[in-house]
């Protein structure tokens, strides 16, 4: 039993929230209720930041004060996380007097100890990301990280000495290892970032005023990305070295999103070392939810409501959904055909049935009661085995924060129940007096895996397991349990009446259900021509219309649970994209990784196994199924064009 700090992000209140923040806040709070349950004392802060240009120009817009525009959408968003029954500690606001007034100590002692110091800023300001940028490191001209257009910025402004710290920030990262999770954000921000020299940040702002005063220059506003990460430890009170504070810094895990894992590995442990504090054990960026267009985002119009999708099919269905679908840490494709997938299949089919079909059975065969097992046979003990083995991945995957990966273990679970009902055919079992034991022995093994599945589920679902034990006639909740207790095998008393009621997750009717293209079929081929129909030859003008370029592959992995598929992160034409392709059978992830590869370039983005794929790979295959990638004869470079 230990203690266990979780973030999340501290939102923008610049519009309601969308299905991307819900993601985070909902994996958050998983990984938080699970940590309450194996017994950690557990503190979970998520807020919003409230402060900068962005929201003043928001503001503005809208013709109202900046406070008076952050309230209302504050309430909002403290509404939608009641509505997902986030189980928060604490919600921050940086508008709030506790944490403006410790920003400003925080400022003054960087500031007196010389960490802190004035000169001139000159360069380049994206609003929508708050973030400075060198004309290095701009693309294009744009910013590099949401390719929006960028304000040149000349100001007085105060600095922090970034880059007296970075070689003890280097060595942090390569000593611990679990620091940057995923692996891959690590090399990034090495590579990109670190080795290349970091220079000071400019901590102030004169050119607006919507943010922390400067307590000794009131000319200038704290920056708002320092504001904003204090907030991970001036909710806990700092500087006072509250209970709180001493209970539970550093922070076990900041969970934020891909994009700014940056400032949460670079900027953030810079000012807490300059603090003289430790630095959070971990902080993952996970991946983005996408939908067509590209990353859902507000400013580009491809939102999703979470309070829509709730409304419609139940809360536990949305959090299940995105808690499975996308393995954590990638991107993932947001589409409602998969979501009804996900609920039809898992919920309604498996879970769902496994459910009424153990209380119907219970009801006819034993009157509604829990019968007390004889002795176990070799087909029981294989669904007690797998109830232990579920456990105990479900548990590996949730240190590793495999999310996805712990409900898919407690789904074996699921279906392997499902089967040894089949397998072990109570209503034939029913009919022959003289096998009374043995149908009271699988009864009570259905019953029993029901009880453990409710308990494993208890992180991920907030209304599923509650009424799984309710209807399995059990009193309290599942979450109350003594959790090495509730776990144990024979823990459900036998004689308990059950009460079979509606079936908790109802098929969802589709119209016409579409089933989901294959990737290859959903090449943009163009009309045919009436000379391509009649000879099936096509026109320059319509093979032009493809564009294969060449990739560099930079990283390659296999896609849990397939053989066929590898997940690639490629180079093309400046980006980096994910491709997921079927050649694992033909190359492993680690010969791909530095292969330059021919990709089709505009293929609209299409999902395979719940992953992103934003273009296909070309590959020769021929009848005797041997496959070979289609690379450029000598090396030429990402972004060539293929013709
Ligand atoms: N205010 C800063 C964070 C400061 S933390 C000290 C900020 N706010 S934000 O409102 O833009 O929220 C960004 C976070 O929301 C992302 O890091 C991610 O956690 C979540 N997401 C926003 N859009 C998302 C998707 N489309 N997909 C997944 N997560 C998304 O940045």
């Amino acid at each position: 039993m230990g203690k266990y700090y979780i973030t999340t992000p501290i939102y923008y209140p610049s519009d309601n929230l969308h299905i991307g923040h819900a993601y985070t806040t909902i994996a958050a709070d998983a990984l938080a209720r699970y940590h309450r349950q194996i017994g950690d004392q557990v503190w979970f802060l998520t807020g919003t930041d409230e402060h900068g240009q962005k929201i003043q120009r928001k503001a503005g817009a809208a013709g109202v004060s900046p406070q008076a525009y952050v309230d209302g959408i504050v309430a909002n968003i403290k509404d939608l996380w009641q509505r997902l029954q986030i189980s928060n500690d604490d919600f921050i606001r940086t508008t709030e007097k506790r944490h403006e007034k410790a920003v400003q100590a925080i400022f003054e002692q960087l500031y007196r100890q010389g960490d802190i110091y004035k000169s001139e800023y000159e360069g380049w300001y994206c609003t929508p990301c708050e973030a400075f940028w060198t004309e290095r490191q701009l693309k294009e001209g744009k910013c590099p990280d949401c390719g929006r257009d960028v304000e040149l910025v000349k100001e007085e402004s105060y600095f922090l000495r970034v880059s007296k710290y970075a070689d003890r920030l280097i060595k942090h990262i390569e000593e611990n290892p679990e620091f940057i999770q995923p692996v891959s954000r690590k090399n990034e921000m090495v590579n990109n970032f670190l080795k290349p020299g970091l220079e000071d940040l400019c901590v102030s702002r004169t050119t607006f005023d919507w943010g922390i005063k400067v307590p000794f220059d009131s000319k200038h506003v704290v920056y708002v990305w320092l504001d904003a990460l204090s907030n991970y430890i001036t909710a806990l009170g700092y500087p006072e070295k509250t209970d709180l504070y001493c209970k539970y810094w550093p922070a076990d895990l900041h969970l934020v999103g891909k994009e700014i894992v940056r400032f949460h590995t670079i900027t953030w442990p810079i000012i807490l070392m300059a603090l003289g504090l430790p630095l959070p054990k971990r902080v993952f960026g996970h991946g983005w939810l996408v939908l067509d267009g590209g990353k859902m985002s507000k400013s580009k119009g491809n939102v999703i409501d979470p309070v829509l999708l709730i409304d419609k099919y139940g809360l536990d269905a949305i959090r299940y959904y995105l808690l499975r679908e996308i393995p954590f840490g990638s991107d993932g494709y947001y589409t409602e055909d998969a979501l009804i997938l996900r609920i039809n299949t898992d919920l309604a089919n498996d879970l769902g049935n496994l459910l009424h079909r153990t209380l119907s059975m219970i009801e006819k065969f034993n009157q509604g009661v829990v019968p007390s097992p004889g002795t176990y046979q070799d087909l029981d003990q294989q669904v007690i085995k797998q109830s232990q083995e579920s456990l105990i991945e479900l548990k590996a995957a949730m240190e590793k924060l495999e999310i996805n990966t712990a409900l898919a273990a407690i789904f074996k679970l699921v279906s392997r129940a499902n089967k040894y009902i089949d397998e072990a055919a109570p209503w034939a079992l029913a009919k022959n007096p003289d096998l009374q034991e043995r149908l009271h022995t699988v009864l009570y093994t259905m019953s029993e895996t029901l009880r453990l599945v409710a308990v494993y589920l208890v992180p991920f679902l907030v209304e599923t397991p509650a009424k799984i034990w309710e209807q399995l006639g059990l009193s309290g909740s599942p979450s109350s349990l003594e959790y090495n207790d509730a776990i144990k095998w024979g823990w459900l008393k036998p004689g308990v009446q059950t009460r079979k009621g509606n079936p908790i997750f109802p098929r969802i009717e589709v119209e016409k259900p579409k089933e989901e293209q294959p990737v290859e079929q959903k090449i943009a081929v163009p009309e045919k021509s009436p000379a391509t129909q009649e000879t099936g030859q096509i026109t320059i003008d319509e093979f032009s219309r493809i564009d294969l370029r060449i990739a560099k592959v930079i990283e390659a992995e296999k896609v849990e649970g397939s053989d066929k598929l590898l997940k690639l992160k490629v180079k093309v034409l400046g980006a980096e994209r994910q491709i997921v392709a079927g050649i694992a059978q033909h190359y492993q992830a680690s010969d791909m990784v530095g292969k330059e590869i021919v990709v089709v370039a505009n293929l609209k983005p299409a999902k395979l196994r719940g992953l992103l794929s934003e273009g296909m790979l070309l590959a020769a295959s021929n009848d005797q199924g041997q496959l070979a990638l289609v690379t450029p004869e000598s090396m030429i470079g990402e972004g060539a064009k293929v013709r």
